[in-house]
């Protein structure tokens, strides 16, 4: 017989409404009743249900997530089903347009816009830490000329962890803060500093003259000149992405910032583990392999046959497809309204092309149709790296930078959080039971 779960009732309790659901567990033919709260039942509340007294509970089984809330958050909202993504509860559309960066990080962190005043401080701050000990520089010109900028950045932040020790008083606010400072700050300069490595060129020192983004740049691509100022659409179009890429609530990084950030661990060495998550290509290093498939295609004509390939089972199409959104991402459609204004001024991408095309046959396709599979924020973003001249390597350091204020947000929250302890997942055992050499 299946087991019935009724229908989720309302009752009145003194004075205050509950909602709750009812479950008949059809092996004991007992009745439960457990409290529905926004939305959700508390999987510790389905442990009283016992075959008999030996027996440990009933558990969830829920691989990769697929649906259990592992925290109650304010900082981003996503609705998947409608495309709509929300930091504090401001659409992404606006900040994209009005903001800058380093509002926008300020808005993920602290809950609110930052005024004049707020704003000018926390800009100083973050403008105070942008370099790093000699030694970090040291510690990066031991890689291979050859290392992946992502392995230096993931090496070099948990590095950091050795040069702050006293970091690791995380339940100390204003210790939590200077590493915030510290972390936002330094991840331009690490990045910079990774790519100069690959080129065996001499690190370009932070310039505090420069906005966030262009002095990144500047630590990017500056080579001889006494002062470097990039192009205004080219720094402004980089202060967009990594608007649009700062915070994504839940996903496999922030879960991971939160998970190692649990064992209450400094905050380097959890961002080291989130950018490790990161770096992986069906996460953020989805940017890095759109274009090395755009590559591989070619030539607009090989799109069809490579569509094929991928309904086959050959292989995914890159930057196609997510978890929760099943419409097109917000931030896709924002990347791509805006890489007209960037090839303006870099020149067209070539792929472009291809991206589009296919664009076009995906979305027309039963296949992907099916699947609700649209573009998605790593679609678009290379093709405009890559004009702005960042190399493919670069694309999920690129992505790392912006997100690190998400990372930090929800690290301040799961540490100030009363309701979270260690992350401590549960498993189903399918193993031997125990046996005697
Ligand atoms: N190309 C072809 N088929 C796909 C794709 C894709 N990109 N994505 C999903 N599918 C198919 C998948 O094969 C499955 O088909 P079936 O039901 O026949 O087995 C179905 O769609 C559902 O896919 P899933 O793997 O169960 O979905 P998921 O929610 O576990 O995975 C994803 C989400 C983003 C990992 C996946 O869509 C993917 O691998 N996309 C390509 C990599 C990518 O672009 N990642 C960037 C994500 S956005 C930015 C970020 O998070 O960093």
């Amino acid at each position: 017989m299946e087991p019935t779960i009724a229908k989720t009732e309302k009752k009145e309790g003194a004075g205050v409404p509950i909602d709750t659901l009812k479950i008949t567990d059809t092996r004991t033919n007992k009745q439960y009743e457990i409290p529905i709260d926004d939305g959700t039942i508390r999987a510790i509340d389905l442990r009283q249900i016992k075959i008999d007294d030996a027996d440990f509970g009933l558990m969830s089984y829920d691989p990769a997530f697929m649906n259990t809330a592992s925290c109650k958050s304010r900082i981003t909202f996503i609705d998947g089903d409608k495309g709509i993504l929300l930091y504090r509860g401001y659409p992404i559309e606006q900040l994209a347009e009005k903001m800058s960066y380093l509002q926008v990080a300020h808005l993920i962190l602290y809950g609110e816009l930052p005024d004049k005043k707020q704003l000018a401080e926390w800009t100083e701050h973050i403008r105070l830490h942008t370099f790093v000990h000699e030694n970090v520089k040291r510690l990066i010109e031991g890689f291979r000329y050859d290392a992946h900028p992502m392995g230096i950045f993931v090496s070099t932040l948990a590095a950091l962890s050795t040069f702050y020790p006293e970091a690791k008083h995380v339940l100390d606010q204003d210790t939590r803060q200077k590493q915030i400072w510290r972390l936002i700050g330094k991840v331009p300069t690490i990045a910079a500093f990774a790519y100069r490595h690959s080129l065996g060129m001499p690190y370009v020192y932070p310039d505090n003259d420069l906005s966030y983004t262009e002095n990144f740049l500047s630590m990017m691509f500056r080579v001889a000149e006494a002062k470097y100022k990039p192009s205004p659409v080219l720094a402004r179009a980089l202060e967009v992405l990594f608007i649009l890429h700062a915070d994504h609530e839940q996903n496999c990084s922030a879960n991971a910032m939160r998970s190692i950030g649990s064992s209450q661990v400094d905050p380097y060495c959890a961002a080291a583990g989130a950018a490790a998550a990161l770096y992986g290509p069906l996460h953020g290093g989805a940017n890095e392999a759109v274009l090395r498939m755009l590559d591989e295609i070619g030539t607009k004509d090989k799109v069809p046959a490579f569509i094929k390939d991928v309904k086959d089972g050959k292989g995914r199409l890159m930057g196609f497809g997510h978890r929760i959104y099943k419409n097109y991402d917000p931030r896709a459609k924002i990347i791509k309204k805006m890489a007209d204004e960037v090839f303006d001024v870099t020149g067209k991408n070539p792929k472009l092309e291809i991206a589009l095309e296919l664009e076009r046959i995906a979305l027309q396709d039963d296949y992907f149709v099916k699947r609700k599979l649209y573009p998605n924020v790593d679609f678009y973003s290379g093709l405009i790296y890559q004009a702005m001249k960042f190399p493919v390597d670069m694309f999920p350091v690129l992505f790392a930078i912006p997100r690190m204020s998400g990372w930090l947000a929800q690290w301040q929250e799961l540490i100030t959080d009363p309701e979270q302890k260690i992350a401590r997942p549960r498993q189903v055992y399918l193993g031997y039971q125990r046996r005697n050499l």
